[in-house]
């Protein structure tokens, strides 16, 4: 059985004394669910503010990106030890937003993935399609090999740790969301290359959450799809009310 697993990605939104008023918000709201995962995703400048405010609680710390080398000059970038030290258990990898405004690329999420792994760090990889793509009937094509390239690094015996965000990319932000049946054909794909990459039982044990314009009132339905294990969730992820409908839709 795949525990749901349900992701706020706050992007570049909260200062800190606003990351810190949206956990406490969150977390009576959620205390005691303990059949779906939950994680938040605050910005690098928040995450020690967070930190010790998850402590203790049922939400884990997620960053949203994380460097594939252990240290030295990489400008810019956060390296796996830094982001233990303060207490992530995961980091997306792959956001469609680095790949589109930051030329993230299929050889460096795999690279970044190696480093969640080898530190300990539950890597989120995202995959997903533009609209073009989709209108051009490549959409299995993009995902499978997003996927195939970005778990390159990935052993069978570790696989089982990895999670996988489904967002298409016409979907973020834009309040359309692909229908149950869209998404779960594409989910349905996926879990059938992990099978091929890591044999059925593996596949079958990994979860695949969707992103794009998940919502209170949308959230259920996707979540009731056979192989939609859980949500990557933006825009509804800033307010702790909506977050936890959607939380409650996995339960
Ligand atoms: P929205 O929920 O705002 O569409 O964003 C989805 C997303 O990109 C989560 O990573």
């Amino acid at each position: 059985m795949r525990k749901p697993f349900i992701a706020g990605n706050w992007k570049m939104n909260n200062t800190r004394a606003e990351a810190k008023a949206l956990v406490e918000a969150l977390k009576p709201l959620v205390a005691g669910i303990d059949n779906v995962e939950i994680a938040v995703a605050p910005a690098f400048t928040c995450l020690e503010a967070v930190s010790p405010l998850l402590a203790g609680s049922n939400i884990g710390l997620s960053a949203q990106n994380i460097a594939y080398a252990p240290s030295g000059a990489y400008t810019g970038e956060v390296s796996a030890a830094m982001l233990k030290d303060v207490g992530c258990v995961y980091a997306i990898i792959g956001h469609s937003e680095r790949r589109q405004f930051f030329g993230e690329t299929d050889a460096s999420v795999a690279k970044r993935v190696r480093a969640a792994l080898d530190n300990g760090i539950i890597p989120i990889v995202c995959i997903g399609e533009t609209l073009q793509e989709r209108e051009d009937g490549r959409t299995f094509d993009v995902v499978l090999t997003q996927l195939v390239e970005g778990l390159a690094a990935v052993e069978s015996s570790e696989a089982t740790l990895v999670v996988i965000a489904y967002e298409p990319v016409w979907a973020i932000g834009t309040g359309k969301t692909a229908t149950p049946e869209q998404a779960q054909e594409v989910h349905a794909a996926i879990r059938a290359r992990l099978a091929e990459c890591f044999g059925g039982e593996i596949a079958e044990a990994i979860r695949i959450q969707y992103g794009g314009s998940v919502n209170a009132s949308n959230a259920k339905t996707l979540l009731g799809q056979k192989d939609i294990d859980g949500a990557l969730v933006g825009g509804a992820s800033l307010k702790a009310d909506a977050f936890v409908e959607i939380i409650r839709g996995a339960c």
